[in-house]
């Protein structure tokens, strides 16, 4: 059996003092929006949450996105610590959101320091694929720099292209496919903060399949089943920010365990959801048999 985790939204905190040229943008709404949600991404919600995470001592933990809030170099360098204190990067498999990306270069200060854990096998970059036992992990970007008040993320058709190849590719090879993506694919929220090319990675998904997609972005619990081929389902699965503290707007900071068994064609994977309650203790919230 393979232990998967997945965390995601981290949101790190708190907010590093911004330089007054670096609010010369649209950083300038983001740290008026900051101010009002640094009562909900809290550094000690996020630490227990890793502790309990670290006790569960997945194989393989998966990261998707958002480890900035406004994207000041500050913030990047809090990046490759808290991933390290998760694991090296031959155990931990990160991809970037749109507070990554939330101005122009923003997504190369964030491939500098954590580059190593944002890259396939092959060294190459998104979308990239990693190996590890029976699992195969492709990694998306959908951050790109977006202008004001716009939160959504594109694929472009240049990295679907690749996508849809490399899922043909490890269907072959017998792999559970695991697509990370940040943005999710459905999602109720308004057209400038959803995934804008999500009819053309739907369309991807619907002609190769995936045993699961994992997202995080919308800070809920959420799970969809989206259409794969012949008939198939195929889970796509949403997890709240990590850093998220209870009795706020949004779910309290969760994340999920998935465990693999079984082969190609027989796949077997049950879901645990565990999560902070009110009283702020880490316990399991949800079981789920999602293959199996
Ligand atoms: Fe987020
Ligand atoms: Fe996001």
């Amino acid at each position: 059996m393979f232990t998967l985790a997945h965390v995601s939204d981290p949101h790190l905190a708190p907010l590093p003092q911004p330089r007054l040229r670096e609010l010369m943008s649209k950083r300038l709404t983001g740290y008026i929006n900051w101010k009002r949600r640094e009562h909900v991404h809290r550094p000690e919600v996020l630490a227990a949450l890793v502790a309990d995470l670290a006790s569960a001592k997945p194989d393989h933990i998966a990261v998707t996105g958002d480890f900035a809030n406004i994207a000041l170099s500050g913030e990047f360098d809090r990046v490759a610590p808290w991933l390290a204190e998760l694991g090296p990067p031959e155990q931990v498999t990160a991809i970037p959101g749109n507070h990554d990306a939330y101005v122009a270069g923003a997504l190369h200060s964030l491939e500098r320091v954590a580059g190593t854990w944002m890259r396939g096998d092959d060294g190459g970059g998104f979308p990239f694929v990693r190996r590890r036992g029976p699992v195969a992990l492709i990694g998306l970007n959908t951050g790109l720099p977006t202008p004001w008040f716009d939160a959504s993320g594109t694929l472009g058709e240049a990295q679907l292209g690749r996508f849809a190849a490399q899922l043909g590719q490890l269907a072959q090879a017998g792999l559970f496919r695991v697509v990370l993506i940040h943005h999710p694919p459905v999602s109720p929220r308004p057209e400038n903060k959803r995934l804008r090319d999500s009819a053309a990675f739907l369309r991807v998904i619907a002609a190769q399949g995936a045993e699961l997609v994992i997202h995080g972005h919308d800070h809920v619990q959420a799970l969809v089943w989206l259409e794969g081929p012949h008939g198939t389902r195929v889970p796509s699965i949403g997890v709240p920010s990590a850093s998220a503290a209870p009795n706020t707007e949004k779910d309290a900071a969760a994340y999920n365990l998935y465990r693999i068994a079984g082969t190609a064609g027989a796949w077997r994977c049950d879901m645990e959801m565990r999560g902070m309650r009110g009283d702020r203790t880490i316990a399991a919230l949800k079981r789920v048999t999602l293959l199996g």
